[in-house]
């Protein structure tokens, strides 16, 4: 079990376009169960590879127990409907605001397997997929709000990290509250 250091707001990691995978080998794959351990560990639900300091593209989802995926190279082909929902990042922890996004996608993935197969999504797992995808673009679901919101959300978050120093945050125990992505 590895729990990987999570890059925070501030990080230029977080806005980095993340490059494409195409072969997934074993290193892939670790990586991948890394994920898994850091986003459990900091009780997410999502959670893409830019976060932890890796500008590749996959993100892992788990929005239940049963339903744990894998996004390698994920490309949204269709949406469907727009629903409003609230959202938070492990990259910003303590902020959360309301986001529109598609309400039901389409997404093409390739898979730990090397396959590249189709998943449609609706509801929490759909907007958790936006949002993971909207992270290997070096997007941030502040990006999406209006510049009021967002110069408020600001002005918490510099409070929230006053005296803290760098963007990096060890993950180091199981936390409890709120699931964010
Ligand atoms: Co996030």
């Amino acid at each position: 079990m590895t729990i990987r250091p999570i890059h925070l707001l501030g990080s230029p990691a977080l806005r980095e376009r993340a490059v494409e995978i195409e072969q997934v080998d074993d290193e892939l794959r670790q990586l991948a169960r890394d994920l898994f351990d850091t986003m459990h560990a900091d009780n997410g639900i999502g959670l893409a590879a830019n976060q932890v300091g890796i500008a590749r593209r996959v993100a892992v989802v788990q929005t239940e127990e049963e339903d744990a995926l894998v996004l390698i190279d994920p490309v949204i082909l269709e949406r469907e409907g727009q629903v409003k929902g609230e959202e938070g990042c492990l990259s910003i922890p303590d902020i959360f605001a309301d986001v529109e996004r598609s309400a039901r996608i389409v997404v093409e993935i390739t898979t730990v397997g090397n396959e590249r197969v189709r998943v449609e999504a609706t509801d929490l797992r759909s907007r958790v997929i936006q949002h993971e995808i909207d992270h290997l673009e070096g997007v941030l679901f502040l990006d999406h709000l209006s510049p009021l919101k967002r110069r408020m959300l600001m002005k918490k978050w510099k409070k929230l990290r006053k005296g803290t120093k760098g963007h990096i945050k060890e993950v180091a125990r199981p936390a409890t509250g709120t699931p964010v992505f």
